[in-house]
């Protein structure tokens, strides 16, 4: 997980079809009570239960189903048609130890927080990362595969920043003769060729975009490292890479064998490629946005390919709230009280943002205030339909977060 960032109200008893871990599985269904559950570490809420189980990814005629093609197309030509195999229907719900063990994520790493994670109870999570399919993919014998699926994370609420998102994660293994047949150290075989075909993947994508390789440390690989690309003035970081730790490869009895691995977000990605401006969009069925999308309309590099034609903004509502942190234990986090907001206003919520903080050393006590700004993509808010909502956003930070509002 990216080192720079640390991650790495409705009811419903709506249900949902994914498939199963096991390749070629059946459909299962996901029920509200498979992911929210009476275990004490249970912190899913009802706004991501009903995320689960659309596979944006797999829709042929959305921006993330578009980018997903375009990459495989990218593995096709370069590798041979088919070399890669493709899997999009990993089950999104994964024991703790494949989200995190498996790949060596050391116990005490802050990923595995539930101010991070998900949790279904101590030992269940909806995966953080496609990493977690790894092992079991690299167990069931498959040498060269890109893995496809929505991931979740508790996080921070911005344009580029929501709870579920996609992830495609690649994967190549060396066999001793490939290093042999060249005199080349394996190690530094397959940096090389990882860093050629990211560097590819990501002109095939963009074109001559300015791209540059940033140390970083990943606990599942050695050497880390993080491709960022250059957009609208700032570098962006869209993937992370490494050679696999031994480690990996030994547990799934390939000791004699090296790999390189990679995990990439489509979002990201996807925002790049179409000038999309903000990830909610990405769920939207607002037809403004679902008919500028058809499958095929990729072209390699960029070139010449339709953007996404921004429709007007509503106009957004913003609301502040100022509040004294509680005095003791750590019920309130930025992400807790994202997670409050969004349980209350779901996809209403486009940031929450400090602006402002100050200590009275006489109380011993720390004042917030935090900016929520509320905007439908689709249509105009009322002002009594978002004060009903602050309300309940101000009453669940006191009942659930401890704070005290000032
Ligand atoms: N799992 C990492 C994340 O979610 C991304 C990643 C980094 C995947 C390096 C990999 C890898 O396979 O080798 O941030």
């Amino acid at each position: 997980m990216p080192s720079t960032r640390v991650r790495f109200a409705t009811t419903s008893s709506r249900t949902v079809n994914v498939r199963a871990a096991v390749v070629n599985a059946e459909p299962v269904v996901v029920k509200r009570e498979d992911v929210i559950t009476s275990s004490p570490a249970n912190n899913v809420t009802d706004h991501i239960f009903e995320k689960i189980g659309y596979n944006l990814h797999k829709r042929a005629d959305h921006p993330l189903g578009i980018i997903k093609a375009a990459i495989a197309e990218y593995f096709d030509d370069k590798f041979g048609a088919g070399v890669f195999s493709q899997f999009d229907d990993q089950y999104p719900i994964v024991t703790a130890f494949a989200n995190f063990d498996s790949v060596l994520v050391p116990p005490d790493h802050v990923s595995r927080s539930p101010n991070d994670t998900y949790y279904v109870d101590s030992d269940t999570v909806l995966r953080c990362h496609t990493s977690a399919h790894q092992l079991e993919m690299l167990k069931g014998g498959a040498t060269k595969f890109l893995v496809t699926g929505d991931v979740y994370r508790r996080d921070s609420i911005d344009a580029t920043h929501f709870p579920v998102f996609h992830q495609m994660e690649g994967v190549r293994i060396f066999d001793a003769e490939e290093w042999e047949s060249t005199g080349v150290d394996p190690i530094v075989l397959a940096q090389g060729e990882l860093k050629d075909t990211l560097e590819g993947l990501a002109r095939h994508l963009f074109g001559e975009v300015e791209m540059r390789w940033v140390d970083a440390y990943f606990p599942f690989t050695e050497p880390s490292m993080e491709l960022e690309i250059f957009f609208k003035g700032e570098w962006l970081e869209v993937l992370g890479c490494g050679v696999m730790e031994m480690k990996i490869l030994e547990e799934a009895g390939l000791g004699d064998k090296r790999a390189w691995a990679f995990g990439l977000g489509l979002e990201r990605l996807a925002m790049v490629l179409f000038d999309v401006p903000d990830i909610r969009l990405f769920w939207s069925d607002d037809k403004r946005f679902t008919k500028q999308f058809k499958e095929g309309m990729f072209r390699a590099g960029g070139a010449g390919m339709t953007k996404f034609k921004s429709y007007s903004k509503y106009p957004p509502c913003l609301k502040d709230v100022s509040f004294w942190l509680p005095k003791e234990g750590n019920s309130f986090t930025e992400n807790n009280l994202c997670e409050v907001v969004r349980n209350v206003a779901g996809t209403l919520v486009e940031e929450v943002k400090l602006i402002d903080e100050f200590e009275n050393p006489k109380k011993g006590l720390t004042s917030n205030c935090f900016r929520i700004v509320y905007r439908s993509m689709e249509r105009s808010l009322t002002d009594e339909e978002i004060n009903a909502l602050q309300d309940q956003v101000r009453a669940d930070m006191v009942s659930k977060l401890g704070v005290e509002l000032r």
